[in-house]
C-alpha cells in the first residue's frame, strides 16, 4: 500500500517548495520517505505567478491525478498487437517527412467521414501530413509562419500554444473571453486590427481551439463565422487545433472552421491521436490544409524531426478506420464520465461550466474558496487529489478561482478521487 499523507508547501524565489511524505507498506514492513519537490512557476508577461502543470502532476499519486491533460486509459489491444508485430518484423527505419502513405490514406478517410473534407492524398504539395504529435504540427507552423510575428489565442488558452511560439521567435497575444466564455465579433476585430497594424510582431494568425483546452468550450457556428470574417478582413491565417473533436457531447456540433466559405485557403488544421487513442507517448498527429500552406511545414518537419515514428504510423494505419463505431463509443464513454463526475462535483459546491464536450471539466471552485492555487494545494495535501488551477491558462486574474479537471481516467480512478474529495469538502 502506498500513502501520501503529508504535503507541506511554501513559496520560494521562482517557484514553490513542497515536502511530500510517502509511506509504503509491503508485507507488514513500513518504509517512510520525505521528498522535497521544487515546483517551478513560470512567469507571465504580467508577472502573474503561473502554476506549472507538469510539476503539479509530479506531486500527486496516480490515483488522484486529475491534473495532466492526457488520457490514461489503456491502449486499444489491436493497435498494440499491430505495433508489436511491425517492430518485430524490423520495419523500424526512416520514412518520408509527410508520413506513412497508408496512414495518410486512413487519415484522409477519417477527415472525409468526420469533417466532410475531401483530401487528395496524391496531390503535391501535400494537403495532409502526419506529424510528431499535434505539437510537431504546431512547431512546424511556428517555424514556418510565425517568427517575428504574433498569433492571437482566446483566454483561457492552452499553455503550449504560447510556449511553442515563445520558443520559436514568435509572440502570443491573448483575447479574453467573457465570464460565460463568449465574445463579440467587434471586440475581436478591434483587438486583431490593433495587433495587425503594429510594427513589432504584427499579427499573422488566430489560433482557434475548439473544443478548447482548458475549458472544453465548443465554439458555435456564429462564433466560428466571426473568427472567419475577422481573418478574411485582415488577411490572417487561422490555425485550428481540433485535438478534442471526438469528445463533443453538447448541443453545438464540432464544425471545422476550414469548411466555412473561403476558409480552406487560409486555415491549417492540427489534430492528434494522443488523446483519442491513448497514445500520448507515441507522438503522432496530423495537419491538413491547402498544399501551398502545408509545404513549408513539411519542410520544417523534415529538418526538425525527419519523420514521425514509422512503425507506430504503420500500426495505426491498420486500425484507425477498422471499427466504424470507435469514435462514437469513445464519445459516449466520456459523456458518461462527464455526467457522473460533474454530478459529484456539483454536490460538493463546484459550479461546472456547460462546455459541450467531455475531456476536461472547467469549474468554479466552491464559493467559500476563491484562490484555486491554494485550494488545489489543500486538495493535494488532505486528499491526495490534484487538479489544475485556472491561472495556468490565463494572463489575467479572471480565472483565479477556476480549475481544469481532466476526466480522461479509468472510472475506478474517478470514483476513488471523488470519494477522497467528499471526505474533505
Ligand atoms: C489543444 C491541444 N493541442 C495540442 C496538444 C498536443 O498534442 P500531442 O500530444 O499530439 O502533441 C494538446 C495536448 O494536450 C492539446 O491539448
Amino acid at each position: 500500500m502506498i500513502t501520501f499523507p503529508q504535503t507541506r508547501t511554501g513559496l520560494l524565489r521562482g517557484g514553490r517548495i513542497s515536502c511530500v511524505g510517502l509511506t509504503i507498506t509491503i508485507g507488514g514492513s513500513t518504509i517512510s520517505a520525505l521528498f522535497v519537490i521544487f515546483t517551478r512557476m513560470t512567469e507571465a508577461k504580467s508577472q502573474k505567478v503561473k502554476p506549472d502543470i507538469r510539476s503539479i502532476t509530479r506531486l500527486v499519486p496516480p490515483s488522484g491525478n486529475l491534473v495532466q491533460g492526457q488520457s490514461e486509459l489503456p491502449i486499444d489491444q489491436r493497435l498494440a498487437a499491430e505495433a508489436a508485430q511491425i517492430i518485430a518484423a524490423s520495419r523500424n527505419h526512416y520514412g518520408g517527412s509527410e508520413g506513412d502513405a497508408g496512414l495518410r490514406k486512413a487519415v484522409a478517410a477519417k477527415i472525409a467521414r468526420y469533417n466532410g473534407i475531401e483530401i487528395d492524398v496524391d496531390a503535391r504539395p501535400y494537403e495532409l501530413m502526419i506529424t510528431t504529435g499535434g505539437t510537431g504540427a504546431l512547431i512546424g507552423i511556428a517555424q514556418s509562419y510565425l517568427r517575428g510575428r504574433s498569433a492571437l489565442v482566446f483566454e483561457p488558452y492552452y499553455p503550449y500554444h504560447k510556449r511553442i511560439l515563445d520558443e520559436f521567435g514568435a509572440r502570443t497575444e491573448t483575447f479574453e473571453l467573457d465570464e460565460s466564455l463568449s465574445f463579440e465579433k467587434d471586440s475581436l476585430l478591434a483587438r486583431a486590427k490593433a495587433l495587425k497594424d503594429r510594427a513589432e510582431f504584427p499579427l499573422k494568425a488566430i489560433i482557434v481551439c475548439s473544443p478548447a483546452n482548458p475549458s472544453g468550450k465548443v465554439m458555435t457556428q456564429s462564433e466560428l463565422e466571426a473568427v472567419a470574417a475577422v481573418a478574411q478582413e485582415l488577411d490572417l491565417l487561422v490555425i485550428s487545433d481540433e485535438v478534442y473533436e471526438h469528445y463533443v457531447t453538447g448541443e453545438h456540433p464540432h464544425v471545422p472552421i476550414a469548411t466555412l466559405p473561403g476558409m480552406w485557403d487560409r486555415t491549417i488544421t492540427v489534430n492528434s491521436f494522443s488523446k483519442s487513442w491513448n497514445i500520448s507517448g507515441w507522438r503522432l498527429g496530423y495537419a491538413f490544409g491547402k498544399g501551398e500552406l502545408l509545404a513549408p511545414i513539411n519542410n520544417a518537419a523534415n529538418v526538425i524531426y525527419v519523420c514521425p515514428a514509422t512503425p507506430l504510423q504503420a500500426a495505426l494505419s491498420r486500425v484507425l478506420m477498422a471499427d466504424p463505431d470507435y469514435y462514437l463509443r469513445l464519445r459516449d464513454k466520456f459523456d458518461e464520465k462527464r455526467r457522473v463526475f460533474s454530478e459529484g462535483l456539483r454536490e460538493l459546491g463546484f459550479d461546472i461550466y456547460n462546455s459541450g464536450s467531455a475531456f476536461y471539466l472547467w469549474a468554479r471552485i466552491p464559493a467559500e474558496f476563491s484562490n484555486a492555487i491554494t485550494f488545489n494545494e489543500m486538495l493535494m495535501e488532505k486528499a491526495g487529489v490534484g487538479v489544475t488551477p485556472g491561472a495556468a491558462f490565463a494572463d489575467t486574474d479572471m480565472w483565479d478561482s477556476y480549475v481544469r479537471i481532466c476526466i480522461a481516467r479509468e472510472d475506478s480512478v474517478l470514483e476513488g478521487a471523488m470519494e477522497k474529495l467528499k471526505n474533505i469538502l
